[in-house]
């Protein structure tokens, strides 16, 4: 994903991209020649299995605008560069995929370049899906070319130069796309755990939020699934499941990534409910893999500094949260609470929104709250956005953490309070 920082890195890059620019596009002819996709009787085995695929892939949550048609396109994605938006990828013929064949979708997902030869820019996760299998790639094709065809274009990108100049890809294609599939790991593993690699690492492209980016917004492999922030929230760590205050167990991630809630952890909120509400979708038994890869990944604590008496906690602040906290938030996250019985969720004391070391996502929860999903009201937290003011989220923050995470309190929470509220979007 494009992120954060440095135009003026982008403008040296800029220069390199110059260089390799035409001979790039010597490369990288328009296939518009091709004989338009002999609409392959896709048999619907396949389709299903493409459509689990695209489940993985979160193809359905980028590519559908608010409101809008599935996979019509036209979502916003922000950058600090401007926006970039999703395209259409309906089989229509003049907005969207309709005229592509199976070999122009596979030099998208591999490659990153559109049917035009134009290139695209990694908010289309590319980078990660070029380790998906021909089979695999064939199967996701064969679930888009029979999606309902959409008529709508893409809205303009608005993005500063020089990354409005698409050749500019190409120079950062050549230092950071590793194209292809997965070499084989070091050492051998179970056919379950190359599966959860293969879609963790592949098409579940969860690195893309949940792995820091360097400044031309590529992934910072010494550093993978070390945790980012990413539109406002923080992405865990993926190598720290372990020092949960109850270390996630396989069961657990399975019915988070499955459903957005688990027992003992927080419910997904922010931009990782929609990653859960889209595997609800997937094959199970894919799900079950990932979660025996992630665990695999998982780094051993370091020596923690023993867990200091909350250094600077600001007592007035606190104790104005307590009376908040009574009054606001106390029916629902009080251990008498019955939605600890219904819904089993945890104590707030349990999550990683509490115990993170950053409060952004504590404050983006109490801010907007979590959306209603379906049946379920386990998930569903009202937002305080427009009940509270900063220094009263800041408050009953400072309490909350005090309460729950014994650990060291959160520095200038009014200030991160009005970062985050600036902006975050509301999910
Ligand atoms: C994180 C957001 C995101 C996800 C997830 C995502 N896409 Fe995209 N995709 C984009 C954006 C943004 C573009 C437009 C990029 C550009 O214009 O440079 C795009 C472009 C494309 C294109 C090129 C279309 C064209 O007209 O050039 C194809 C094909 C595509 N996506 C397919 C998929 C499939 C299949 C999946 C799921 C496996 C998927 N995308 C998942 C954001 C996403
Ligand atoms: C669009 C960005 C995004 C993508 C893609 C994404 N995540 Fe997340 N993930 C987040 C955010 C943000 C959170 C924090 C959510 C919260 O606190 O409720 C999170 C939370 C989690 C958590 C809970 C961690 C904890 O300590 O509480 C797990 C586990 C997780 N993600 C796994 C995955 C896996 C596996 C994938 C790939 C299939 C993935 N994520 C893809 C953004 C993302
Ligand atoms: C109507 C019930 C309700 C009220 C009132 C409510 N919450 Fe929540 N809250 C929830 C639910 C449900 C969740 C998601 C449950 C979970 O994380 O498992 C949640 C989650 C959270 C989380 C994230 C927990 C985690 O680890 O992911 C925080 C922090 C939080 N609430 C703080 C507050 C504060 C502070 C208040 C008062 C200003 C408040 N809540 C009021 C229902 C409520």
């Amino acid at each position: 994903m494009l992120s954060k920082k440095k135009p003026g890195a982008w403008a040296a890059l800029g220069v390199a991209a110059a260089i390799v620019a035409a001979y790039a596009y010597a490369q990288q002819p328009d296939t518009g020649a091709s004989a338009a996709p002999a609409a392959q009787a896709a048999d619907t085995t396949m389709i299903e299995r493409g459509a689990r695929l695209a489940a993985v892939g979160d193809c359905m949550a980028c590519h559908t605008a608010k409101g809008g048609e599935p996979y019509a396109g036209g979502l916003p994605i922000h950058t600090p560069f401007g926006t970039i938006y999703s395209t259409n990828i309906t089989p229509d013929a003049e907005t969207g995929i309709g005229k592509w064949s199976l070999e122009d979708f596979k030099r998208a997902m591999r490659e990153g370049v559109s049917r035009d030869g134009h290139k695209l820019y990694p908010a289309f996760p590319y980078p990660r899906f070029t380790k998906t299998t021909d089979e695999d790639i064939a199967a996701l094709y064969a679930y888009m070319m029979a999606r309902t065809p959409v008529k709508q274009a893409a809205p303009e990108n608005d993005l500063m130069f020089p990354l409005n100049f698409r050749p500019l890809m190409t120079a950062w294609n050549l230092l950071f796309l590793d194209e292809g599939e997965l070499p084989p790991p070091d050492t051998p593993q179970s056919d379950e755990w190359l599966r959860g690699r293969y879609l963790v690492e592949g098409l579940g492209h969860c690195a893309s939020c949940h792995t820091p980016m360097n400044m031309f917004g590529a992934e910072k492999s010494s550093a993978a699934y070390a945790g980012s922030v990413i539109d406002g929230w923080t992405a865990p760590a993926l190598t720290e499941l372990g020092q949960a205050p109850k270390p996630w167990t396989a069961e657990q991630l399975v019915s988070y990534l499955r459903t957005g809630l688990a027992t003992e952890h927080g419910a997904a909120a922010g931009p990782m409910l929609p990653v859960t509400q889209n595997l609800a979708d997937a094959d199970p038994a894919d799900v079950q893999a990932m979660a025996t890869y992630l665990l695999s990944l998982q780094k051993p604590a370091a020596n923690q500094p023993a867990a200091a008496a909350p250094a600077n906690a600001d007592t007035a602040s606190i104790t104005r949260g307590a009376a908040l906290f009574a009054a606001s938030c106390a029916g629902c996250h009080s251990a008498s609470a019955p939605m600890s019985e219904i819904g089993q969720r945890p104590l707030l004391a349990l999550g990683s929104s509490v115990n993170g070391s950053s409060a952004r996502n504590a404050i983006n929860m109490v801010l907007w709250g979590n959306s209603w999903q379906g049946s379920s009201s386990a998930h569903y937290m009202p937002p305080f956005s427009a009940v509270l003011t900063d220094d009263q989220v800041a408050d009953v923050l400072a309490y909350v953490r005090q309460e729950y995470a014994k650990k060291p309190a959160w520095q200038d929470l009014p200030g991160m309070v009005a970062n985050v509220r600036k902006e975050a979007q509301p999910q």
